[in-house]
């Protein structure tokens, strides 16, 4: 298949393509000739773009045009180019003259397998990328991009764009009960990108470990230990965080900054429970401490109006990290953090890689407009009725396995019967088009509790959850099958 360069389908302009001539004895025209097939051959030209008028194309070489109207005419005739009335000439959509080895060098540039989403998506944290809103966010860049002054498309703030640092603050300040001014917030990639700042701060103040949630987002564990934080994990129940045994390993270690999901545990789903919300602050001042609030998915919560952030009670002791890559999609990389003037001052913002000035103030407009909390009211309301479909589907199918997790975000904890292997589960159902997710996967340590899978539903289609589920029915019963098999051979072993 060709490549277009453009999905919509509309000529691409390859204006600029540089066609280098060469500096042998042939005529000018045959090495314009050969030029332009090289170009073609090579995907420098791709299936479907327009090349330069023959008057732009003769003036950019220092030819004669009439050199650039002859070649042009003989590769029209030949059908390796075409004429189109009103678009000039261009590379054909499908080139009939194209050899097989070039034509295959003209493929589509493939998406790595990764980015490829499964049909029956339950992969934990992933939004619906059906619904993101397109064409606000395009209205949001148009309109704050016209009304960019000059002069600001040189004024890069390592914190952020004023305006989208005041938009956030306003943001959190109303939907998370935050205690944030324009000036605590900085703007930055996403949640990971805020943690690597953040990280790197409090190594500079001298922080050696970083207390950490068993089980977590191993990502984030990550970028504490290549900044030099070792991560303590800390376990984890139905209310959230231990924050007896944190406090224990606090004291052992001598950590005094903790990595916490307060609004909603990854992945095990629970709420931090009110008292220890109070314990861990009472903790964080005690010690004169850093939480590191990631409040991944708090705008998702369906059984009551989400809980405020923990950073409202203490703001000089916490710094509260959030993205749009739950509520929009992680393709918008863009991000903030709330931070205590004095961990922002540790850190070295100016040396930071900064989001796009453009996208920061379509981000601010985006919010002042209201598209941002119009957005994510319809995303609440369509996850919302998802995920009852799903735990129906759960009841009817897979009756008797515990489903766990608050009414909240994106995912559900889902028990799996006793010498069921999720590994076994997983591959199964990847053989059936369903992409599902294990708790072993976020551990920080080995463990002997059950396994369970990990269930997302943000990008799962609605008209496809009873198929999902009845398929991945199919694959722990094959799982089941499996384990026994297994257990047979070692008794006989
Ligand atoms: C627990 C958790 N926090 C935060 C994020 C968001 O990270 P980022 O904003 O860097 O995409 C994710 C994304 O998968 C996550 O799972």
């Amino acid at each position: 298949m060709p490549r277009s360069s453009d999905r919509a389908g509309a000529p691409a302009l390859a204006w600029e393509t540089l066609l280098p001539l060469g500096d042998d004895a042939a005529p000018l025209r045959d090495r314009l000739e050969r030029s332009i097939r090289d170009a073609v051959h090579h995907g420098l030209l791709p299936a479907g773009s327009s090349l330069p008028p023959s008057r732009v194309l003769a003036e950019t070489l220092g030819v004669s045009r009439w050199v650039v109207t002859e070649t042009y005419g003989q590769l029209v005739a030949e059908g390796f180019l075409e004429a189109v009335v009103g678009s000039g000439t261009r590379v054909p959509l499908h080139p009939a003259r194209i050899p097989d080895a070039a034509a295959a060098a003209l493929a589509p540039v493939s998406l790595r397998g990764d980015y490829r989403r499964p049909r029956f998506d339950l992969g934990p944290g992933i939004p619906d990328l059906r619904h993101v809103p397109r064409a606000r966010w395009a209205d949001a860049m148009r309109r704050a991009f016209d009304a960019l002054p000059d002069g600001e498309l040189m004024v890069i703030d390592p914190l952020g764009h004023p305006l989208a640092r005041s938009a956030v603050a306003d943001y959190l300040s109303r939907s998370r009960r935050a205690v944030a001014a324009p000036d605590d917030v900085v703007i930055t990639h996403g949640a990971t990108d805020g943690m690597t700042a953040v990280v790197a701060g409090l190594r500079a103040a001298g922080h050696r470990s970083l207390l950490v949630e068993d089980p977590s987002w191993g990502r984030l564990r990550e970028v504490a230990a290549s900044a030099g934080l070792t991560p303590v994990p800390v376990p984890v129940d139905e209310s959230g965080v231990d924050v007896d045994r944190l406090v224990q390993a606090a004291d052992r270690t001598g950590a005094r900054a903790a990595l916490i999901t307060p609004a909603h545990q990854f992945p095990l789903g629970a709420a931090l429970s009110p008292a220890r919300r109070e314990a861990i602050v009472r903790w964080a001042r005690a010690v004169d401490g850093v939480l590191i609030e990631d409040d991944y998915d708090a705008e998702f919560r369906y059984d009551r109006r989400p809980i405020a952030a923990l950073q409202g009670l203490a703001p000089e002791h916490v710094v509260l990290v959030g993205s749009l890559s739950k509520s929009m999609a992680q393709a918008f990389g863009l991000g903030w953090a709330v931070m205590p003037a004095e961990l922002r001052r540790r850190i070295r913002l100016a040396d930071r890689p900064r989001p796009s000035v453009l996208d920061q103030v379509a981000l601010a407009r985006f919010i002042t407009s209201g598209d941002l909390e119009r957005h994510l009211r319809a995303a609440r309301g369509r996850f919302r009725r998802r995920r009852a479909a799903l735990l129906a589907a759960f009841d009817r199918e897979l009756p008797g396995l515990a489903v766990t997790g608050i009414a909240a975000g994106m995912h559900a904890m889902l028990e799996l019967p006793t010498g069921v292997a999720a590994r076994d589960v997983r591959h199964a159902a990847s053989a059936l088009e369903v992409a599902v997710s294990d708790l072993a996967r976020y551990r920080a340590t080995a463990t002997t509790d059950a396994d369970a899978l990990v269930v997302g539903y943000g990008n799962l289609s609605d008209a496809l959850v009873d198929e999902a589920v009845a398929r991945l029915a199919a694959a722990i019963r094959e799982a089941e099958v499996t384990g026994a098999r297994r257990r047979d051979r070692a008794v006989e072993a």
